[in-house]
């Protein structure tokens, strides 16, 4: 287990440059089985969730290689499509193997996936997705197994634009006999990053980013050099931890289009932001305004990734704001911990109430989940005092060494591994 303390009152500044996107990369991570040649991944984030994946990779036969932050992957000696217990439960995002395993080797078993303990996550959209492409499944033993004699085109309709689906949809559908048109698609922009990564290796795959995405099928493939695109959710982290502590902040490396929602939503509690092509600063100098009503929604809209950060923020406004999580329906374990740190707030369903503080007190919590850990952080940064955050290895999973990235801004961030 790895503490973090964290002692509050410091205004952070400077430049903070961010790694590339986690939930980009290990989408394209799970497509580079569909290539049987060296593909190297520039800006892939030295993230435990990341390295868990290229391990998974190792265990079906692949070379993975890491040097910096470039990845070369080779999975011409990948021998089988089973997945590992044990890696595979801490990591959701391999259930995106399954598309592309059944793809490759005709059949695929994975373990139910794991990931941030955010609620009941099913996989009947995944599973929908790939029968619709001539996939069946058995199940067995907290196992799910897949097959095909050949995958084939088709008409697929998401009734709900599920990312991990849409991804799943795609990894497969480039390998089938024919067309397929996936409408009801996630738009994220890791969704058109992964369909960028697939084209440059000669795959089809046209209307990334919109609802309908159409896929020619084929079954050719070759290595590649890709360069993964900024972490957005890492980019609103820092933004906001310079609202937090009322300070001055520029994130460098990224690309301020991907987080359109968060930058108005932090002009409206007062913050100053500037944006430049690769860049965006963020200065504040007051008590954040309070915000009547956020919701997450699916991309462009607000997102849940970035929910418990702003949440955070939040919790010492002039008034009292309103945020509701329409995307997990157990994403407010962060409340509780905020209001040990006295915070007010109270749940109702899946929305929050938030009654700003005039400033947070440390305490001792708990990160239950990656963005929970996140949002404690950032509290912890303003909070009067030193706040001890438990299990903050979960942090580790999408931030590379964040309490690193701090301490250069001039915050206190101390690690202790127990
Ligand atoms: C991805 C992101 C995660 C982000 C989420 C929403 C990765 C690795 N993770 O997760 O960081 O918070 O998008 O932006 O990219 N659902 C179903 N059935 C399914 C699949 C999903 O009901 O088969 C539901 C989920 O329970 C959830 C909602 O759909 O309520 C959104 O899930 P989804 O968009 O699939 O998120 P993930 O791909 O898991």
């Amino acid at each position: 287990m790895t503490n973090w303390l964290v002692t509050g009152g410091k205004r952070l500044s400077g430049e903070i440059a961010v790694h590339g996107a986690k939930n980009a990369a290990l989408p394209i991570l799970a497509a580079t089985v569909l290539i049987p040649e060296p593909v190297e991944l520039k800006n892939c984030p030295p993230l435990s969730d990341v390295e868990d994946m290229c391990e998974i990779l190792r265990t079906l036969g692949a070379s993975v290689r890491r040097s910096g932050d470039t990845v070369t992957v080779d999975t011409a000696s990948a021998t089988h499509g089973t997945l590992p217990d044990a890696l595979s439960h801490r990591v959701r995002s391999s259930i995106f193997l399954l598309g592309s395993l059944v793809a490759r080797f005709s059949k695929a078993c994975a373990p139910y996936p794991g990931g941030c303990e955010i609620g009941n996550r099913p996989i009947d959209l995944h599973l929908y997705a790939l029968s619709r492409l001539g996939v069946s499944f058995s199940e067995g033993d907290g196992r799910i197994c897949a097959s095909v004699d050949r995958l084939t085109g088709a008409v697929i309709d998401l009734d709900y634009p599920s990312v991990g689906a849409t991804e799943n949809a795609i990894l497969a559908a480039v390998r089938a006999e024919g067309e397929t048109v996936l409408r009801g698609a996630a738009c994220e922009p890791e969704i058109t990053d992964l369909a960028n990564f697939l084209n440059a290796c000669g795959f089809c795959v046209h209307g990334a980013g919109t609802p309908t995405i159409v896929i020619s099928g084929q079954s050719g493939g070759h290595g590649v050099s890709y360069r993964i695109l900024p972490d957005r959710i890492v980019t609103g982290t820092y933004l906001i931890a310079a609202a937090i502590t009322r300070g001055s902040v520029a994130v460098t490396e990224t690309d301020p289009a991907l987080i359109g929602a968060l930058l108005s939503k932090l002009e409206a509690c007062g913050c100053r932001v500037e944006t430049f092509p690769d860049a965006v600063r963020l200065t504040a100098t007051d008590r954040p305004k309070e915000l009547v009503s956020v919701e997450t929604r699916p991309y462009p809209a607000f997102a849940t990734d970035l929910q418990a950060q702003l949440f955070a923020l939040l919790s010492i406004a002039t008034g009292t704001s309103v945020i509701t999580e329409r995307i997990f329906e157990n994403r407010f374990r962060h409340a509780a911990e905020l209001k040990r740190m006295g915070a007010q707030n109270e749940i109702i369903g899946q929305t929050a109430i938030i009654r700003g503080v005039k400033a947070l007190h440390g305490a001792r919590v708990t990160a239950f989940d990656l963005r929970c850990g996140a949002a404690l952080a950032l509290a912890g940064l303003a909070a009067e005092g030193e706040t001890e955050i438990l299990y903050a290895e979960r942090i580790d999973r999408g931030y590379d060494r964040m309490d690193e990235a701090i301490r250069a801004l001039g915050g206190q961030i101390q690690r202790k591994e127990l």
